[in-house]
């Protein structure tokens, strides 16, 4: 029995410990926010939060993870009012929204320990999460715009 803490619930299933998250999240627990991409940790489209920290769910296998706090885009806010998801429906970012569950993930987990990020170290933290269709400047504009609302908020 794998007992598993996600957006705040406990998920108990019989399956196999060495299943990647990702599959749990999506074929067994039926969270669909979580993208498939590569499969190979080199997309970013699979980034949850597990303690916090952003994490790709398609490299991790569900014994990594037992225990600990697991959160997934459907997981970020009650009312979809996270100042990421307002910046990001406010500047209209995605355009087929694949990579977009995703890249909201690295950018949550981002403010959360830099309130205030600089051009670059935006970059940096967003690096490793891809987009096909190329939405990299209005992520940028979207990740200082949900700073400005994190900083209203409070
Ligand atoms: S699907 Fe996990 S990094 Fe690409
Ligand atoms: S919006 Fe299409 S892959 Fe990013």
């Amino acid at each position: 029995m794998t007992i598993l803490k996600i957006n705040g619930k406990t998920h108990k299933f019989n399956q196999d410990p060495s299943m990647p998250l990702l599959w749990v999240l999506r074929d067994i627990l039926k969270f669909k926010g979580t993208k498939y991409g590569c499969g190979k940790g080199l997309c970013g489209a699979c980034t949850v939060h597990i303690n916090g920290q952003p994490t790709r769910s398609c490299v991790l296998p569900v014994s990594a993870v037992e225990g600990q706090e697991i959160t997934t885009i459907e997981g970020l806010s009650e009312n979809i009012d996270h100042p990421v998801q307002q910046a990001w429906q406010e500047l209209n970012v995605p355009q087929c929204g694949y990579c977009q569950s995703g890249q909201m993930m690295a950018a949550a987990a981002l403010l959360e320990s830099n309130k205030a990020p600089s051009e670059q170290e935006i970059e940096m933290a967003m690096s490793g999460n891809i987009c096909r269709c190329g939405t990299y400047p209005r992520i940028k504009e979207a990740i200082n715009r949900a700073a400005e609302l994190a900083t209203e908020v409070k």
